[in-house]
């Protein structure tokens, strides 16, 4: 190989590493955050449930007091995130990630009796244990809440 070809495999070399780097992250589409779920679906009934309660500023205070520490033992967000994106900090060595409440491509899927239904009896085989001690009254206002991170 002479210097004029290795020039130009150089200068190749740059131009594709530039490329690269210049691609725009923006590219990532919006499905990129959607997990997979095992979650079990609630059974039909509570699956197709809308929320009873309206996302007033009383009911969204209350659930995000739940969700930071008032649900027993510790909250929602170790788990789930302080912004609901589901990286809180004991998220990292689990094998099966907690759901990102973020993720709006993934969460407009999920109706409103699923979030409820799941919180109270949890997912089996996975670190998401249900709420058993907490009232409907209080699950609701939680779904209400952790909507309010994908708007
Ligand atoms: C110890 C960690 C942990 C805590 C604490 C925790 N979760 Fe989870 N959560 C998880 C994991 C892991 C999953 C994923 C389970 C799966 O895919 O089956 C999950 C899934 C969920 C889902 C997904 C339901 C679905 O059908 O996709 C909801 C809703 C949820 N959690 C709400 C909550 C709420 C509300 C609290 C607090 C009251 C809470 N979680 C506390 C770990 C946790």
């Amino acid at each position: 190989m002479n210097s004029f070809n290795r020039g130009v495999y150089f200068s190749a070399g740059a131009a594709v590493l530039f490329l690269l780097f210049m691609m725009p992250t923006a590219q990532a589409g919006e499905n990129d955050c959607v997990q997979n779920r095992a979650t079990q679906p609630a059974p039909p009934e509570i699956y197709e449930k809308a929320n009873p309660l309206k996302a007033t500023p009383k009911n969204l205070s209350a659930g995000r007091k739940l969700y930071m520490g008032g649900a027993k033992p510790f909250g929602c967000y170790p788990c789930h995130g302080i912004n609901g994106n589901g990286k809180g900090m004991t998220a990292l060595k689990m094998m099966l990630k907690p759901r990102n409440f973020t993720c709006k491509a993934m969460m407009k899927n999920i109706p409103d009796g699923q979030l409820y239904w799941v919180i109270k009896n949890g997912s089996e085989g996975t670190e998401m244990k249900g709420y058993k001690t907490l009232k409907d009254k209080e699950v609701w206002q939680i779904v209400a809440y952790i909507r309010e991170f994908s708007k």
